[in-house]
């Protein structure tokens, strides 16, 4: 992979030379460091596909064309944040791949909580957010299989490190958080990124010796999302509102219609959390459709 001459790397800057000093993983060997560049999941997804092995750890500065769920682009500022991408190649069926966000929304929330002592919550399926429903962290997995077995998985985390709220786009600010603001002042990028990385490989050690179970069991524990109203919004665009009573052993949210009836297996769409019964809410920061203004879901 050609990384060019490079910018002058800002203080804080998590490098390989920084983030492999303090780092005590196994699979997470092979760090690459871009100050700019599009979207750091097409990067790993090219070095996939050209056979590089699983751990491959690609992070940037900036993301000029970074991109959530949904094709919803992700505003990525240099010298602010974490945004990075790993390559992992699970020996799990492809229909599990969606669990892994879960996994990684789960190394994210412990690491923060760690490195900043902040509490926060994962928002099923693929967020963090505070305890007010501000969201700090979003996790993109995109996956390539053939038939029932993966040839790779990229999974991107972005994480809100040192925003102040102003740099937030006026449209978010309601929404959206980073550490620094919920710690109280700037949070160093190179811990918080050795303790994500940490995290993230020692569960998926966990989830290809015996399942998901474990990681699902944690982000019960820390969920934004169980117990309380929320808007379902489905891929084709349909929304019905519900309480969400479960996360089932696939990674399904179980949610009971607000009208009634039978509670309904979600597998795919995006989730608001309304404020009728929580102190939670929808906040989708850093996230703008493209061609044009921010989406939030509020
Ligand atoms: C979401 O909330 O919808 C997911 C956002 C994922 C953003 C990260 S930043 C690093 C990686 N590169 C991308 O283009 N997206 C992910």
């Amino acid at each position: 992979m050609d990384v060019g001459p490079g910018l002058p790397s800002p203080p804080d800057a998590p490098t390989p030379e920084r983030v492999l000093a303090g780092l005590d993983t196994a699979l997470f060997r092979q760090l690459v460091y871009l100050p700019e560049t599009g979207s750091t999941n097409d990067v790993v997804r090219a070095e996939a596909r050209a056979g590089a092995p699983e751990g491959l750890v690609v992070i940037a500065d900036r993301q000029t064309a970074g991109r959530g769920r949904r094709g919803r682009a992700w505003d990525s500022p240099a010298g602010l944040g974490l945004w990075f991408s790993v390559l992992l190649r699970p020996t799990v069926p492809p229909r599990q791949a969606p669990l892994l966000a879960l996994m990684a929304a789960a190394a994210v929330r412990d690491a923060v909580a760690a490195t900043a002592g902040v509490p926060v919550l994962v928002k099923w399926p693929n967020d963090v957010v505070s305890q007010d429903g501000r969201k700090l962290s979003g996790i993109l997995v995109e996956m390539e299989a053939d038939g029932d077995f993966i040839r790779h998985c990229v999974v991107g985390i972005g994480v809100n490190v040192n925003q102040a709220l102003e740099d937030f786009p006026p449209e978010v600010r309601e929404t959206a958080t980073s550490v620094g603001l919920l710690a109280g002042g700037p949070v160093a990028r190179v811990p918080l990124l050795q303790a994500i990385l940490a995290g993230l490989e020692a569960r998926y050690r966990r989830v290809l010796a015996d399942g998901f179970g474990a990681v699902l069991d944690e982000v019960r524990r820390h969920s934004a999302t169980l117990g309380r109203d929320v808007q379902v919004v489905e891929t084709g665009g349909q929304a019905w509102d519900g309480r969400a009573v479960a996360i089932l052993d696939d990674g399904a949210l179980l949610v009971e219609p607000a009208g009634g009836g039978e509670a309904r297996r979600v597998y795919a769409a995006d989730v608001s959390i309304r404020e009728t019964n929580a102190p939670t809410r929808e906040a989708n920061a850093s996230i703008r459709p493209p061609g044009g203004g921010r989406a939030t879901s509020r």
